[in-house]
C-alpha cells in the first residue's frame, strides 16, 4: 500500500476500511476512511493517525515515500480512537516524535493511553515544521471537547479532522470522482447524526475558520474536498443555522398494521398540502438515516400503537436516539392504535413535548382497526390544523 499524493510533499497515508457497515451505532453503507497526512518538510510531520488493527496500513503508506522512523511530529487533532488510536505505537515507534494536541486533547489523549509525553497547543498558536507554518485552530464541540483542526498556509490545506468528514471510503480521494450531491448527503448525515446537539459551538468554529484561504480540505473520514468546497461550507452554513425544509417525517411501528394506515393516512395529509414527506417503518430503516431527514424538517409524526400500557420498544428507541440529538424547532404529532389502555399517543407526545418541540395537534388515538372514515378523519385533522399555520 502506497501514499497517495494530495499535494507536492503531502501525502495521505490513511486507511480504508472498506467493509464497516455500523460505526458506534451509525449506519455506514460504504465504509469509512481513517485520513491521516504526512508532510514531508525539514521537520517530517504526521497529521492524525489510524484506529487500532489499521496501523500496518498506516506504516506501508509512510515507508512507499520515506522510512517512518524519521518523523519528527505527531499531530493529534481528535482523541477520539478511530484517529489517535495509533498515536500510542508511533509513539513507540519513534519516541523521540514530539506529539502535539489541543489542551483538551492532551487529556483525552493520557485518558486513553496513560503517561504520553503530549505538548499541548493553544488555539491559534503555531507551529514551523521547515518551509511551512502549521496553525492550530480549536474546534471544540465539532464533535468533543477536544477537537481541533490544523491549517498549512504554505499548502493552503484544512487538515479538518471529523470537521467536514463523511464516512465512505473513496479510492480516489478527491471528492469530484463522486456526484456531488452523494458527497454531500454522507457530510450531511455524518454531521447531524454526531454534532447537531453542538449546533451553536459548530457555528462558531466554523466562524472562526471562515477567514482561511482553503484550496484543499483533507478530511479524516472520506473524500479530500477540493471543488466541492464552497458547497460542503454551504452545507454547513444551512446545518448550524438549523435552516429547515417543507418536509415532513412519519416514523412508526405497528402490531396489526392498524398504526400503518394511520401513519399513510398522516402522510397522505401533508402530501395533499403539497409537502414533502418521507415515511419510515422505524424497523426497515437505521435511525441515523432516518434523523438524516429530520433534522431539517418542519413536521415530525411519531406512532405506536399502545403495548403493555406503553409504546413499542422500537419506537422508544428512536426516542431515544432522537433525545441526545436535540432536533429543534418542528411541529410533532403523536399516533398511535390501541385495544385497550390506549396510552402510547399520550406518552410519545410527552416525550416530544420535552424536546421542547411544540405539537400540530393533540395526540392522536384510534380504537382497534383504523378504517377509511378513521382514516379520512386523521386526514381532515391534519390538513386542518395546517391550514391554520400555513
Ligand atoms: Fe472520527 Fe470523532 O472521530
Amino acid at each position: 500500500m502506497k501514499a497517495i499524493k494530495i499535494k507536492d510533499d503531502v501525502y495521505f497515508v490513511g486507511a480504508f476500511d472498506w467493509n464497516l457497515r455500523n460505526f458506534h451505532g451509525l449506519d455506514v453503507e460504504t465504509g469509512t476512511t481513517y485520513g491521516a497526512y504526512l508532510i514531508l518538510d525539514e521537520k517530517v510531520t504526521l497529521i492524525d493517525t489510524v484506529k487500532v488493527g489499521f496501523e500496518q496500513e498506516l506504516l506501508q503508506r509512510i515507508s512507499s515515500v520515506i522510512d517512518p522512523k524519521k518523523i519528527d511530529i505527531i499531530i493529534a487533532n481528535h482523541g477520539e480512537p478511530d484517529h489517535s488510536g495509533s498515536v500510542k505505537i508511533m509513539h513507540e515507534l519513534v519516541p523521540n516524535a514530539k506529539i502535539y494536541a489541543s489542551v483538551n486533547g492532551e487529556k483525552s489523549l493520557k485518558g486513553i493511553f496513560g503517561d504520553l509525553p503530549i505538548t499541548a497547543v493553544k488555539n491559534g498558536e503555531t507551529l514551523n515544521i521547515g518551509k511551512r507554518t502549521l496553525t492550530f485552530y480549536h474546534t471544540q464541540m465539532v464533535h468533543w471537547p477536544d477537537n481541533m483542526v490544523t491549517y498549512s498556509s504554505e499548502d493552503k490545506i484544512l487538515f479538518s479532522n471529523d470537521v467536514f468528514g463523511q464516512h465512505m471510503a473513496p479510492s480516489k480521494l478527491f471528492d469530484s470522482f463522486y456526484p456531488k450531491e452523494q458527497v454531500l448527503y454522507q457530510a450531511k448525515k455524518y454531521y447531524v447524526n454526531i454534532v447537531s446537539p453542538y449546533n451553536k459551538m459548530a457555528k462558531k468554529a466554523l466562524e472562526a475558520l471562515a477567514g482561511l484561504d482553503i484550496e484543499l480540505i483533507a478530511t479524516a473520514h472520506g473524500v479530500v474536498f477540493k471543488d466541492y468546497i464552497p458547497d460542503v461550507k454551504a452545507l454547513y452554513a444551512s446545518l448550524v443555522n438549523n435552516e429547515k425544509q417543507n418536509k415532513a417525517v412519519v416514523v412508526y411501528d405497528s402490531m396489526w398494521g392498524s398504526t400503518k394506515v394511520m401513519a399513510k393516512a398522516i402522510a397522505e395529509a401533508f402530501m395533499e398540502k403539497g409537502i414533502l414527506v418521507y415515511l419510515y417503518n422505524v424497523n426497515e430503516t437505521d435511525q441515523s438515516v432516518i434523523f438524516t431527514e429530520v433534522v431539517d424538517a418542519k413536521y415530525l409524526a411519531v406512532g405506536s400503537p399502545t403495548f403493555n400500557n406503553g409504546i413499542l420498544p422500537s419506537i422508544a428507541g428512536f426516542l431515544t436516539y432522537i433525545k441526545g440529538l436535540i432536533p429543534q424547532d418542528m411541529k410533532t404529532i403523536s399516533f398511535g392504535s390501541y385495544g385497550w389502555g390506549g396510552q402510547s399517543p399520550e406518552l410519545i407526545a410527552k416525550e416530544l413535548a420535552g424536546l421542547n418541540l411544540e405539537p400540530l395537534v393533540p395526540p392522536i388515538r384510534q380504537y382497534f382497526t383504523t378504517h377509511q372514515k378513521d382514516a379520512d378523519n386523521i386526514k381532515l385533522t391534519i390538513k386542518t390544523a395546517l391550514d391554520q399555520i400555513i
